[in-house]
């Protein structure tokens, strides 16, 4: 495990405020874990845990198999801070070089690196620019770049989407997956579920602190098949025969929607229906997404 998190527990403000309570989790190597909770759910305060930034009030942690006492480590990690700001004076290239010198790495590295990483967040272009003119999307480009001064194995980014409009956030997705493919792992913060669901290998949900669930984003996609059914009624009421086999159904504007458990469920129900002698027009399958799901188990806060 590239992380590991057992009851890890933080309070601010004398034990007034719970931000973690009891947090639990696992991540492997080589995958994009995404994070996912409202505000206030505890996110950056796992991070800035895992990284030594706060000390846990309770519980215990190791990243890349060492315990988060462990400076050392931070040697092969990159992190992406929330909200984060640079001196505005100076320019892209100072700022790699500048931070890259503070981290310990050296001048020849940098040098020959630099370049590199700006080609890659392509920002090559604006090198020489103060960042003070730079968009939202260009200076958390630029902290990713930042983040991989010293080429990490495991990267932490908190936020690294937000406030960026749709074409940029389409290019950190894409840098993140080909950095994944070279065999990083990526641990995502975000509130933005869409941007996690498309890229993520494994997603926890975090609210109020705890860890309400993990799972790939298959497994919760597909926590129940849902089936949309037409039809003209046969002998007994279609609400009976779903009850009959204990099938859950919902009726919403005259269509009905049935949740099974397998498609073997599935084929008992139409097999059902055709003994009654129910005439089936159409049996559409209804994904449901991530965002049904969240909203569903983290409550009415995740409508951001
Ligand atoms: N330094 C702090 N002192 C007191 N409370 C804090 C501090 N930092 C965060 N909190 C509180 O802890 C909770 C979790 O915050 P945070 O980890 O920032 O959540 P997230 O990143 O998921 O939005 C929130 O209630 C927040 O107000
Ligand atoms: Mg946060």
């Amino acid at each position: 495990m590239v992380v590991e998190t057992l009851e890890l527990t933080k309070h601010y403000s004398k034990g007034k405020v719970k931000a973690l309570d009891g947090c639990s989790l696992r991540v492997e190597k080589g995958k994009i874990f995404g994070l996912l909770g409202p505000n206030g759910a505890g996110k950056t305060t796992l991070v800035k845990t895992l990284l030594g930034i706060i000390h846990p009030t309770s519980g215990s942690a190791r990243i890349l198999g060492e315990p988060i006492s462990n400076y050392r480590v931070h040697a092969h990690i990159g992190y992406l801070a929330e909200n984060h700001r640079f001196p505005e004076f100076l320019n892209a290239r100072q700022i790699l070089f500048y931070y890259g010198k503070m981290s310990g790495l050296n001048t020849e590295l940098l040098y020959k690196r630099i370049p590199e990483l700006l080609d890659l967040v392509h920002l090559s272009k604006w090198a020489k620019t103060r960042i003070h003119k730079f968009s939202k999307g260009m200076a958390q480009r630029l902290g990713l770049a930042h983040a991989l001064l010293n080429d990490p194995d495991l990267l932490f980014l908190d936020e690294p989407t937000d406030g960026i409009d749709p074409v940029g956030r389409k290019e950190i997705r894409d840098l993140l997956i080909s950095l994944r493919n070279q065999g990083k792992t990526i641990f995502i913060n975000s509130h933005q579920l869409s941007e996690v669901e498309r890229i993520s290998d494994e997603i926890a949900i975090l609210k109020n602190g705890k860890v309400l669930k993990t799972g790939s984003v298959e497994e919760f996609i597909s926590v129940k098949q849902q089936y949309q059914l037409l039809f003209t009624e046969g002998d007994t009421p279609f609400s009976e025969v779903c009850a009959e086999l204990n099938i859950p159904l919902v009726q919403t504007d005259g269509l009905f929607t049935v949740s099974v458990e397998s498609d073997l469920q599935l084929n008992h129900l139409i097999d059902e229906l055709r003994q009654q002698r129910f005439i089936l027009q159409g049996i559409v399958p209804r994904k449901i997404s991530l965002e049904d799901y969240f909203i569903d188990v983290v409550g009415e806060e995740a409508q951001v």
